[in-house]
């Protein structure tokens, strides 16, 4: 048994599945339930008096959980509705000028990035999507060829939702401050099951949710920024949150400030509004999602508690066996034979892929399917060997049947 064994009694469904998708929903740990139920408690006894309380810093109170974990300084790390909306956040501090006004991604981004970051070219910002490679990866030397003087922005995922393979960050990111661009990280498929240390890579902002690899469930994303931007940041997509003193709803002393400030790209141009908060809820806008914070304190808890380089290990053992059992089986991985190149899943296709994950699923080995790569198997520090043996073996066997399940059809979640 592994000495990380015994945490499986906090995640009730493991009881009851192979639970091999935390690159999409991590499992939920049994205190969360209790955790939900105070906010319920508190919602019923203590009312509106909840917000002066706890919740109305409650963002800060779980920014900072998610700070020791992405190597951010408290202080640093705002909460927001999903990474969509949290690399809004970001992108609304920066406008494109004459001579620098592209956004540089990749082709291999999660697309709701890069539906948004097309959308900023009614903004006047211009899109440069880096190509994929053959294997799916994105290549580091393509994606600094990228980067020049007319780039605004460095938007790209740290490490890919495909293939899980691990960008060269610290690279893409030093040639962005080089040439006087913005980056920003989306640590998504990273933070919680690879080390992640936002201020050694020198992002300028992060962007990661606590839905996956965090145990947090939905509503819990969140945005690092670099302290010194932290100081100046103007962001356009903005709200009473982000003020000092949001209960005076004063609406004069705000306006003076902004129309003052010229429009530029340059975000190290120092900027200021008194009015505004100096910590990460500057970057923040209206209402916080308040049961969703209450949802992902149990999680962060644990992966700081377990170690972000003992989960690493453990996930790299099972990545590793994966992937041989993918070969002793005859099957093909678009996963990196690299090992420092592969974070937390091996995507392994099989003929019908989709048809043999919905089997899996409705035999109680939780996977997901994306096409092209197939079939992603998610270990998590609280999965076994003993689990990876089982779905490698009852995915050989469904393969070989094709005793798919009943109604294992296309559906619009897969
Ligand atoms: C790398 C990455 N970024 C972003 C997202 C999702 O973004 P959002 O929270 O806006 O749905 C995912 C979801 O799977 C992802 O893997």
């Amino acid at each position: 048994m592994s000495d990380l064994e015994h945490w499986r009694e906090e995640f009730p469904i493991l009881a009851r599945s192979v639970y091999m998708i935390s690159n999409s929903l991590g499992a939920m740990p049994r205190q969360t339930a209790r955790n939900l139920a105070e906010y319920a408690e508190t919602w019923a006894t203590r009312g509106v008096r909840g917000w002066e309380e706890r919740w109305w810093e409650m963002p800060a109170e779980v920014g900072d959980k998610i700070a020791r974990v992405i190597g951010a300084p408290a202080g640093t790390v705002s909460m927001h509705e999903n990474v969509t909306t949290a690399h809004m956040a970001a992108l609304s501090c920066l406008r494109p000028t004459g001579t620098r006004k592209r956004i540089v991604c990749s082709a291999m981004d999660f697309p709701s990035m890069v539906y948004l970051f097309r959308a900023q070219q009614t903004a006047g910002f211009e899109l440069h999507v880096v190509p994929a490679e053959d294997d799916l990866t994105v290549s580091t030397d393509r994606m600094l060829d990228a980067i020049d003087a007319s780039t605004a922005i460095v938007a790209f995922s740290h490490v890919l939702f495909r293939t899980s393979y691990i960008m060269d960050a610290g690279a893409i990111i030093q040639r962005a401050r080089q040439v006087g661009a913005t980056s920003i990280l989306d640590t998504y498929q990273s933070a919680g099951i690879i080390p992640v240390d936002v201020q050694a890579l020198g992002a300028d902002f992060a962007v990661g949710g606590c839905l996956k690899w965090l145990c947090g469930g939905p509503g819990n994303a969140f945005l690092y920024t670099r302290p010194e931007l932290l100081a100046t940041a103007m962001p356009s997509f903005t709200g009473w949150l982000s003020r000092q003193h949001p209960f005076d709803f004063d609406l004069e002393s705000d306006l003076d400030v902004r129309m003052s400030q010229p429009a530029d790209a340059d975000l190290r141009k120092p900027r200021s509004d008194p009015g505004l908060r100096g910590d990460a809820m500057r970057m923040m806008n209206g209402t916080p999602s308040i049961p969703a914070y209450y949802a992902a304190l149990a999680g962060l808890d644990i992966i700081h508690e377990v170690g972000v380089q003992r989960i690493r290990e453990a996930s790299a053992q099972m990545t590793a066996r994966v992937l041989a059992l993918v070969d002793d089986y005859g099957f093909t991985s678009a996963a990196s034979r690299h090992p420092e190149r592969l974070a937390g899943t091996v995507a392994v296709d099989v003929p019908e892929a989709q048809l043999v994950s919905r089997t899996l699923k409705a035999r109680d080995f939780i996977v997901d399917y994306r096409p092209p790569v197939g079939i992603r198997i998610s270990p998590h520090f609280y999965n076994t060997m003993d689990e990876i043996e089982q779905v490698m073996a009852e995915m050989a066997s469904i393969t070989k049947m094709k005793n798919y399940a009943d109604g294992a059809g296309p559906t619009l979640v897969t």
